[in-house]
């Protein structure tokens, strides 16, 4: 299967190091095969990773977010069983649903709120096939990672290494994101305050790679209107 972490999780250190601890500790029979960060390309998302979503109303967003920054992303081998306990360990699509459904979850704890979710895994076996069929190959011939040859050893050490330098990190609780993107919701006009402020937060926790780059605008932008692109469909 192909878990990746998104950019948001990438970003903010902190999310990241913390949802891969929750799904190393809890998931069971798996085996990660990778764990690389890449900027995957906007062909490549629409035309093949999230092909079947093609004409939904947040497919453009949708892509635009995944290749905006960084992502980190593993291939995964496992059962069936192995897929639906990392699926549960994620939590359902919205993070402020899953702080309701299922607040033990991955999105609950770290994910801010609609489609900024921490991260992708696939949904089912079949799933699972079709994503790392696609994924293997885009991964050899565009980044030559070859999946064929890893040891799943040395890219478990490689993620406890990434979990032991970004645990500590500094972390802004998700409620205050959601707090935020809520007066967005009930006023349309406060958009510009709320993008800076969120802007703030996420500066907060960003790793220093980013501090310089305009990034926490960027992505505070793509929050907002991943939040206001919901709102209009409900
Ligand atoms: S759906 O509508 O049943 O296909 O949705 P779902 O299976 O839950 O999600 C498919 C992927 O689309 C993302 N998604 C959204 N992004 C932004 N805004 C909205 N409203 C939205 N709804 C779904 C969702 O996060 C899934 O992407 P991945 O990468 O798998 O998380």
């Amino acid at each position: 299967m192909v878990f990746f972490l998104k950019p948001d999780a990438v970003a903010r250190r902190y999310a990241g190091a913390r949802s891969l601890k929750m799904l190393m500790d809890n998931a069971s029979d798996i085996e990660f095969l990778c764990f690389e960060e890449i900027r995957a390309c906007k062909d490549f998302l629409a035309d093949q990773h999230y092909v079947e979503h093609k004409g939904k109303f947040f497919f453009d967003w949708l892509v635009d977010y995944i290749a905006s920054g960084p992502i980190l992303v593993s291939i995964i081998r496992t059962t069936n069983e192995g897929v639906s306990k990392i699926r549960e360990i994620l939590g359902p699509t919205f993070p402020e649903k899953a702080e309701i459904e299922a607040p033990n979850s991955i999105r609950a704890r770290y994910g801010i709120m609609a489609g900024v979710n921490i991260a992708h895994a696939s949904d089912s076996t079949e799933s699972a096939k079709r994503e790392a069929s696609i994924w293997i190959p885009y991964l050899r011939d565009e980044f030559r990672i070859d999946i064929s040859k890893s040891n799943p050893r040395v890219v478990e050490d490689a993620i406890q290494g990434y979990i032991q330098t970004y645990i500590d990190y500094p972390m802004v609780d998700p409620i205050r994101y959601r707090e935020l993107l809520r007066l967005v919701i009930n006023d349309i006009e406060r958009r510009h305050e709320v993008e800076t402020r969120i802007a703030k937060l996420l500066a907060l926790e960003m790793g220093k790679e980013y501090v310089l780059s305009s990034y926490s605008s960027k992505l505070a932008k793509i929050i907002v209107d991943s939040v206001l692109l919901s709102k209009s469909k409900r």
